[in-house]
């Protein structure tokens, strides 16, 4: 049952003492996140696996990118596990490595060594280590601003991958025009762009998060319909349109705290994923809140983590047969962490 499962995991939690740290990331589910040590968004959960020198074994709630990153910044004795191996990420996903050379090979031709590539934490190993490799950086979306300015003062163009939106959003409110940026298609290696081409500064990855886009402009028209005296906030993985329609928007922890601080009273739409705005709706019983789309928009992957495959990771490592563990090639870890270092320095 729930009940006995909840209870081997404190039993193995007690057990393992400082042994053991579980990171778990806002998307995580409610049965999850009561164990988490530390609850966070992609940079904090970073950021703390880099401090935490302790634990032999982390057990990450989150998915499988959050745990190469883990990998990376923690040391050699650490062994970090994903207790669902499936619990990737679609957007992740949307930029390989021979794309991405290909797609290099090719900006090279057409603007030479003008180009700094940045790459959304949301991203392979493989793809950290590439731009690492060539003098650019890793950028989250709490980040994103501080990061993309950074490139600038590196070179005259960014390549940003691989999510489009946060891109592209991030470009807009540090006053690029849109015609200033291209789109680059992976699958038909070829770049997207309206005005010419002398003019572009910023190279968006065709990729996108299939959760935050999900939320779109007839959301907002209802919400906006329905309930006008509503706030709408969005994270910068929806569209363009959404986050110009919407009143505010932020990453994953700028959203939380824009609640916390809210009067009471007030209400508001929220647009991200599922278990974080549900979680968000039961600590403000004072607000009214909803998920701007009325569906929900729950991550597929992240929910692949569970109470039954926690548990069994926590058993596995108890019993000496540790499964599922991430661990990042030494060639690609030393280049991917200049890419996080470069952020971390300055995040
Ligand atoms: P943040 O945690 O940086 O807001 O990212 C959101 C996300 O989609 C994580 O997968
Ligand atoms: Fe990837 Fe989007 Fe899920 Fe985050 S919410 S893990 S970006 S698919």
């Amino acid at each position: 049952s729930k009940e006995e499962m909840e209870q081997r995991v404190r039993k193995i939690k007690a057990d393992l003492g400082t042994k053991l740290f579980i990171p778990g990331h806002h998307y995580q589910k409610d049965e999850v996140i009561q164990f988490a040590d530390a609850v966070g968004d992609s940079l904090q959960l970073a950021q703390i696996s880099a401090k935490n020198k302790a634990a032999e074994y982390i057990v990450f709630c989150g998915v499988h990118f959050m745990a190469e990153t883990a990998d990376i910044l923690t040391t050699d004795e650490q062994t970090v596990i994903l207790p669902d191996m499936r619990a990737g990420c679609s957007m992740a996903d949307m930029a390989d490595i021979h794309q991405t050379e290909r797609a290099w090979g090719k900006l090279q031709q057409l603007f030479g060594n003008t180009i700094i590539p940045l790459t959304y934490v949301n991203s392979t190993a493989s793809i950290k280590a590439f731009v690492g490799r060539h003098g650019g950086a890793t950028v989250t979306s709490s980040n994103a601003h501080k990061m993309v300015e950074w490139g600038f003062t590196q070179k005259e163009r960014i390549l940003f991958l691989p999510d489009q939106h946060l891109g592209r959003n991030t470009a807009c409110d540090l006053g690029v025009g849109l015609d200033e940026m291209a789109v680059w298609d992976p699958h038909k290696d070829e770049l997207i762009f309206d005005g010419s081409i002398e003019k572009i500064k910023v190279i968006l990855w065709k990729g996108h998060c299939s959760v935050h886009e999900n939320f779109t402009v007839e959301n907002i028209k209802e919400v906006r319909e329905q309930y006008p005296e509503m706030k709408i906030i969005v994270h910068p993985e929806c569209r363009r349109e959404v986050v110009e329609l919407s009143d505010d928007n932020g990453s994953t922890k700028y959203i939380i705290e824009a609640i916390q601080k809210a009067e009471p009273g007030t209400s508001w739409a929220i647009g991200t994923e599922m278990n974080l705005v549900k979680r968000i709706i039961h600590d403000h019983p004072d607000k009214k809140i909803i998920s701007l789309n009325q569906n929900m928009c729950p991550c597929l992957t992240m929910n692949r983590i569970d109470l039954p495959h926690l548990l069994w990771s926590l058993e596995n490592i108890v019993e000496g047969k540790e499964n599922n563990i991430i661990k990042v090639d030494a060639e690609t870890s030393k280049y991917s962490i200049l890419a996080l270092e470069r952020m971390l320095e300055r995040a």
